[in-house]
């Protein structure tokens, strides 16, 4: 990408020239200098030395406050006290085993508890292995082969869910069903043959989908708040409409919740009503460490029984459910009670509240979506409710708001998502609010009040 000139992309280069340099050497080892191709961006990504808390150091000596979270695994921050504490007991007792671990039990227990839709609980090391076991599990269950995901959805990198993310058709098309554009090289054919893409938020592209290919259709995967695709909530209606046209289809319905079970106690689909007939977890369940689950209800999670006979579908994974994952995952969902996620979606709309006084009072031609303790801000004209609109955003305005916070003291995704955590309090929230306005003034100062503000300042 090229970067737009600004004082904003200069500040940023001059007070990380330690990563610069590290960023440089690591390419010669690392293609891209980083195994994580989402982390990187232009001009060059600030490596991170430390973290604790709230906190990060990165190479070069710069502390910020963590908005991020890696993406939104990192509910109680770095290095939570209680989640530390349970993890270093257990790493004396051993990081995996030759035999089935004990310890998942207490986390499957607790995830019925918490998940209503859920009756039995599997593990694994990711989102992405989650997703891929629950579809496995869909086609088995069904003996259909295609699968149906929505627009900007994400659902880790396995090939049928690494298409449908980006290059979408524009927002004012009326298609509202297409075939997938990759987002990855590198996919068999039948990773686009097989997909079938749903515009989100839209009924009757829902409905239309199912007409079209609903008697071909295993499962439908769907996220009850798109959060790579741009943290836009589902209206209540969309989604309903989705579990009704499954069902009458046949078709098995997979909630993808490796981002939203932190939006609430029973999951996002506890607050939408939805019952799913699987449901996919990762990151908060991990407590900063790999995991991932697939769960559902018991006559959906028979086909990894014995019984399944033929249409067994197996779950496997050297490190699935290793004790030190699964006893950290438990710890943090300890610490995530009623009353910590009352604190976290309080300081979430304390957030949104700030960013959008900021957008009212300049007048900015900007957005802010989200729910819970997630949130992100859309350089657009009007609120995003899909991802059509969020890939129409205005580009250079992200990644310089992005820099310019990063400049600021504040870490954000580089695609503008923020993730709060139960140790950050109102003070944290004040800090980015303030680093937004300065940053929208300096970019004022820069230039580009043409592309920022809705109309000229008088
Ligand atoms: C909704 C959703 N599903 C699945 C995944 C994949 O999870 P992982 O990165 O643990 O493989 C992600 C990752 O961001 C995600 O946001």
């Amino acid at each position: 990408m090229i970067l737009p000139a600004s004082s904003i992309v200069r500040t940023f280069e001059a007070n990380n020239r330690t990563s610069q340099a590290h960023a440089q050497r690591a390419q010669a080892a690392v293609p891209t200098g980083m195994s994580r191709s989402l982390l990187r961006h232009s001009p060059f990504a600030s490596f991170t030395a430390d973290a604790k808390g709230v906190w990060t150091t990165d190479l070069d000596g710069n502390r910020r406050i963590d908005f991020h979270g890696n993406y939104a695994a990192l509910i109680h921050g770095h290095g939570h006290p209680v989640i530390l504490d349970a993890v270093t007991q257990q790493l004396a007792h051993g990081t995996a085993y030759s035999t089935p671990a004990g310890q998942e039990l207490r986390l499957a227990n607790h995830l019925k508890e918490r998940v209503s839709s859920i009756d039995r609980v599997l593990f694994n090391n990711s989102g992405t292995e989650a997703v891929l076991v629950a579809l496995r599990a869909a086609r088995a269950l069904t003996g259909r082969n295609r699968i149906a995901k929505f627009e900007g959805g994400y659902h880790g990198f396995s090939d049928f869910v690494m298409v449908g993310g980006h290059a979408l058709p524009p927002v004012s098309s009326p298609i509202g069903v297409s075939i997938a554009q990759p987002d990855t090289a590198g996919l068999p054919l039948a990773a686009q043959q097989d997909v079938v893409l749903i515009r989100y938020n839209d009924i009757s592209a829902v409905r239309e989908a199912m007409r079209r290919y609903g008697h071909e259709l295993a499962a439908v995967v769907i996220e009850p708040m798109l959060g790579s695709g741009g943290v836009i909530p589902a209206k209540p209606d969309f989604l309903a409409a989705v579990r009704e046209e499954t069902a009458k289809s046949g078709v098995m319905l997979i909630c993808d919740e490796v981002i939203t079970l932190r939006l609430a106690y029973g999951g996002l689909q506890s607050h939408y009503g939805l019952e799913p007939d699987f449901t996919t977890m990762a990151k908060i369940i991990g407590g900063g460490f790999p995991i991932g689950a697939v769960a559902g209800r018991a006559d959906a999670m028979s086909v990894f029984e014995d019984c399944a006979g033929d249409r067994q579908v197996f779950n496997l994974g050297t490190f699935s459910a290793n004790p030190v994952s699964v006893t950290a995952g438990y710890a943090a969902l300890q610490l995530l009670d009623p009353a910590a996620m009352t604190h976290l979606n309080g300081l979430g709309d304390r957030a949104r509240e700030g960013l959008q006084s900021v957008i009212d009072r300049r007048g900015l031609r900007a957005a802010v979506t989200g729910l819970g303790s997630m949130f992100q801000l859309h350089w657009t004209d009007q609120t995003p409710t899909d991802s059509r609109a969020v890939e129409a955003a205005d580009s250079d305005l992200k990644i310089l708001t992005f820099l310019g916070l990063a400049n600021r003291g504040i870490q954000t995704s580089m695609r503008g998502m923020c993730c709060l955590s139960t140790p950050m309090d109102p003070s944290h929230i004040d800090h980015l609010v303030s680093a937004f306005d300065d940053t929208v003034a300096e970019l004022i100062e820069d230039g580009w009040s043409s592309r920022l503000l809705r109309r000229s300042p008088s």
